[in-house]
């Protein structure tokens, strides 16, 4: 990456403040170094820098790139057929409990080679590249025995080596109970998740433990064991939580000052302000909300009143939310969730940086973060979450490209 003046743009700087979004109209913004130097009006820039090599945006929006903080990208296979079922009357949960849901992507993950997963997983990364995210969370989950969690973490950084992107890791072995385990799920959480987590600990595999805490997987006493390890081997812990029924999954995130509970559309106003006072993130999904055509909306004015960040992704996964785009995550969290474009904006930026414990480097721009940009041919921010598949992006500055 080129050090660099670019200039003729507004920025959306998206710092907390007054100004929303941050907003610095005919801005210049000096990248030295993959970092950002400085940044204000352009004709505020400092003498010393006059010498730099500079860019024209011609009058374009910049944001920090955007970051898609809860994904599952990496499966086997689809689930279209289960799609139909549901819309022919079967519930989620049904499926789940007669063989399908989660445990048929499982079965299709294991049967896939290393090249087919891949591949797939790098036509919906490319998909989300193309809405000018630069971070993706992969989680793993669909193998469920250890090696094969563990080929979905590799298959995941693997990922980082073909695009201009950063992958983190996330080891979600405790996402549902593999046929093989039925009715053993405290053996399950013994023998393949605790077993496995350590394993891809020490292979450098893993960035944060996560695990679906719900009546059809796995019961808050048993995330609860495996939270106590991953704190043990001193990494970072996040849940899925609330999203079928109230499990009191967030207050057990909060309790292990966990990154993150994601879903939440179950969360009780009464447990907001225990989970705001832990500071974790509220990671909403409405790619899941709109396919699971639920009608029980996550505590949005609780989740303000008590000054939780809220982050939104897209979820991308085969079952709940076969979503790739991060821009109609946005959308859908407006529409359907009340945010505030500035809300989706910051939930996919600054709020989406803290979910992934990245906040001093992505997610904002400021004298100090890294040059992760995003150039857009639109003229005001609140048009990011307002377009319907538009792909707004004109390019992205980034010194991902030269890894
Ligand atoms: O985030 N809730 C659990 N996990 C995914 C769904 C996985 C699936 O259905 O394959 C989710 O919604
Ligand atoms: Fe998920």
């Amino acid at each position: 990456m080129q050090d660099m003046i670019y200039t003729n743009c507004s920025v959306a700087t998206m710092l907390k403040g007054d100004k929303p979004y941050g907003l610095i109209d005919d801005a210049s913004l000096v990248v030295i170094n993959k970092s950002v130097a400085w940044l204000g009006k352009a004709e505020d820039l400092p003498d010393h820098y006059a010498d730099m090599c500079l860019e024209d945006l011609g009058g374009r929006l910049v944001t920090p790139a955007l970051l898609d903080c809860h994904t599952h990208l990496v499966f086997g296979g689809s689930r279209a057929q289960e799609f139909e079922a549901r819309l022919n009357g079967a519930s989620y949960q049904e499926l789940a409990r007669h063989g399908g849901g989660i445990a048929s992507t499982v079965l299709a993950t294991r049967n896939a080679t290393d090249e087919t997963l891949l591949n797939d997983s790098l036509r919906r990364l490319d998909s989300l590249i193309e809405d000018g995210v630069a971070v993706v969370e992969i989680k793993s989950g669909y193998g469920l025995t250890i090696e094969d969690e563990l080929r979905m973490l590799r298959i995941a950084r693997k990922l980082a080596t073909l695009r201009p992107i950063k992958i983190v890791t996330t080891w979600l072995a405790a996402h549902a109970i593999p046929p093989e385990y039925r009715s053993r799920a405290d053996q399950y959480i013994e023998e393949v998740a605790i077993p496995g987590l350590r394993l891809g600990v020490e292979e450098g595999l893993i960035d944060a433990v996560d695990g679906f805490c719900e009546d059809i997987a796995f019961s808050p006493a048993q995330i609860e064991r495996l939270f106590k390890e991953a704190k043990s081997l001193n990494i970072p812990v996040k849940l899925h939580a609330e999203q079928l029924t109230d499990q009191k999954g967030a207050l057990l995130a909060a309790k292990y000052k966990g990154l993150s509970a994601d879903h939440l559309e179950y969360l009780s106003p009464a447990d907001v302000p225990a989970f705001a006072d832990s500071g974790a993130v509220a990671v909403l999904l409405p790619g899941a909300y709109y396919t699971l055509k639920e009608t029980k909306l996550p505590p949005l004015d609780s989740l303000r009143q008590c000054n939780v960040d809220i982050a939104i992704a897209t979820d991308c996964n085969p079952g709940s939310s076969p979503l790739s785009s991060l821009l109609i995550a946005m959308n859908m969290a407006c529409t359907m969730f009340s945010m505030t474009p500035e809300e989706a904006l910051a939930g996919v930026t600054r709020n989406a940086a803290k979910a992934l414990g990245l906040s001093q480097q992505y997610g904002v721009i400021a004298p100090g973060a890294l040059a992760e940009l995003a150039v857009w041919d639109i003229n005001h921010p609140a048009e990011l979450a307002y377009w319907i598949g538009g792909r707004p992006l004109n390019k992205r500055i980034s010194a991902l490209e030269n890894k």
